[in-house]
């Protein structure tokens, strides 16, 4: 199985390690090409409108993206070309029987995904982050790195929640929202904020 990566980063490296655990052949593209060819021992074979030429030499696409907006946008012209959107769990995840996980996700090592939570497609759930049971994640939300989540947090549209926040049970928290690194969430968050500390305090309203 062939998977082409959109995105040669940090993130693309991790990405691309997960992809070749659960068997695929990587190949990747990414917008800084021709200046950008090589990442790590991987070459770079072209950018958006070269895998939009190439499709049908892949299986499947990942995008690699970590910035929540812009990996929506580019998921949706691999999409309207048919390119399928894989989604990528390591070996070393824990995903309940019962979790359900979209296209276009990446569940990082030693992630836990437990029971009836749901997961929207493109997704990032980041290395020993804990998604509890019940959670609803909408799309293309990012879940850092030592995340947790308690049963039941509801998260909007494209949020971001910075590495090693952790959420009260039962908590809402909006679309296109900002948690803070480190933060603790114990009551609810609007859409369209950044918002960080312990306990968490909204510090202005964004428009992305
Ligand atoms: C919330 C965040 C987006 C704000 O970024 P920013 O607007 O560039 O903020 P700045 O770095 O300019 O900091 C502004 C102020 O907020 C404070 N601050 C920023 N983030 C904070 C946080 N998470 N908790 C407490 N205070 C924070 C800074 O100390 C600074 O305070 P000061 O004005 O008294 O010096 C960013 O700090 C953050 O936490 N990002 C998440 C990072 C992450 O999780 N990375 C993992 C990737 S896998």
């Amino acid at each position: 199985m062939k998977v082409a990566i959109l995105g040669a980063s940090g993130h693309g490296k991790v990405v691309a390690d997960i992809a070749e655990q659960c068997g695929y052949q990587v190949s990747f593209f990414d917008d800084g090409f021709p200046a950008l060819n090589k990442l790590e021992h991987w070459a770079i074979e072209g950018d958006t409108a070269d895998l939009v030429k190439l499709k049908d030499n892949f299986d499947c696409a990942f995008v690699a993206i970590g910035n929540n907006f812009i990996r929506a946008k580019k998921q949706a012209v691999l999409a309207k070309v048919g390119l399928i959107s894989a989604s990528l769990i390591h070996p070393s995840a824990i995903v309940s029987r019962y979790a359900e996980i979209a296209h276009g996700c990446v569940v990082f090592p030693g992630a836990i995904v437990n029971s009836f939570a749901k997961i929207g497609a493109g997704c990032i759930i980041n290395s020993n982050s804990v998604v509890e049971h019940d959670c609803n994640l909408e799309e293309f939300c990012h879940i850092s790195p030592s995340v947790a989540l308690g049963g039941g947090t509801r998260i909007g549209s494209k949020s971001w929640i910075g590495i090693g926040s952790v959420t009260k049970q039962l908590i809402e928290i909006g679309e296109s929202v900002v948690i803070g690194a480190g933060s603790t969430v114990v009551s609810n968050v609007p859409d369209y904020v950044i918002a960080y500390g312990t306990p968490t305090k909204i510090i202005k309203a964004v428009d992305f």
